[in-house]
């Protein structure tokens, strides 16, 4: 389904990406797992469009999009997660996941009416998520927890076959890290394909079908979770990274 090819990102003198390349396939939970500064969130960013790629081919079934605005690869079903500062702390729950539509966040939406068809799609979101009761709360009043929640509920409003989350549960509490493993799976389940960016390699082992490793900007290894376990310069790089 993704399919990124020999992709090279730079930063004036850092290569924050170097040469990466890797299949996610149709149906499946990818994680891309490594130590802080490996180039995770560059390589997320660059699928997303949110950096131009200095080298390298991004597919996506097949149709080149590493040459698209970041409205037209959302328009192609990739849905990204938004970092927490997208979360406006005015808005009510419903009201922040409604600003989630088909091609993006977009703010204008404020300026018109929820529609019912918002509403019944926030709904069902919401409930997905188990955060119905919150509805009406305004953001000031949700747990940090609750807000990643509600991140994740933003990437599901506009119903993306493909969906790209970083860190999805960083710093939550153990029983809400299950649950947001539990609804990622589920996820997968309703037939989504996801990319799955994680700095804890134990988080994600238990439901990824494939697990990609970066160091410095590289890939350094490839494999089932299984596999990824009993590496030994996986777990040279976790020790000493
Ligand atoms: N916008 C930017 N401008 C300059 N350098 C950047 C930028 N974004 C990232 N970098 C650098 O690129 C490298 C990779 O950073 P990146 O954020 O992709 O790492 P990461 O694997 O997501 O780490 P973490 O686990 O801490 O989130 C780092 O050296 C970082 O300092
Ligand atoms: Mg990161």
């Amino acid at each position: 389904m993704l399919s990124i090819k020999n992709v090279t990102k730079r930063f004036s003198g850092i290569v924050a990406v170097n040469d990466c390349s890797f299949d996610v396939e149709e149906g499946t939970i990818c994680s891309l797992i490594g130590p802080n500064g490996a180039g995770k969130s560059t390589l997320f960013n660059c699928v997303s469009r949110v950096y131009s790629i200095d080298s390298g081919n991004i597919f996506l079934n097949n149709k080149r999009i590493d040459n698209l605005a970041t409205h037209k690869i959302a328009n192609l079903g990739v849905g990204r997660s938004f970092q927490l500062t997208r979360v406006l702390d005015e808005l009510s729950v419903t009201e922040n996941l409604v600003l989630h539509t088909a091609s993006g966040f977009n703010i204008h939406l404020l300026k018109r009416a929820v529609t019912k068809d918002d509403e019944v799609k926030a709904e069902q979101v919401m409930e997905f998520l188990g955060i119905s009761h919150l509805r009406h709360s305004s953001m000031k009043e949700l747990s940090y927890g609750q807000k990643k929640l509600l991140d994740l509920g933003s990437v599901l409003m506009a119903d993306p076959s493909f969906i790209l989350l970083d860190e999805p549960a960083a710093g939550v509490n153990p029983r809400l890290l299950e649950t947001i493993l539990d609804r990622i799976s589920l996820l997968k389940d309703q037939g989504k394909t996801i990319l799955l960016v994680e700095h804890n390699m134990e988080m994600v082992m238990g439901i990824s079908d494939k697990v990609i490793v970066m160091a410095a900007g590289s890939i350094i290894a490839e494999g089932k979770p299984s596999e990824i376990q009993s590496n030994k310069e996986v777990l040279e790089v976790y020790l000493t990274g």
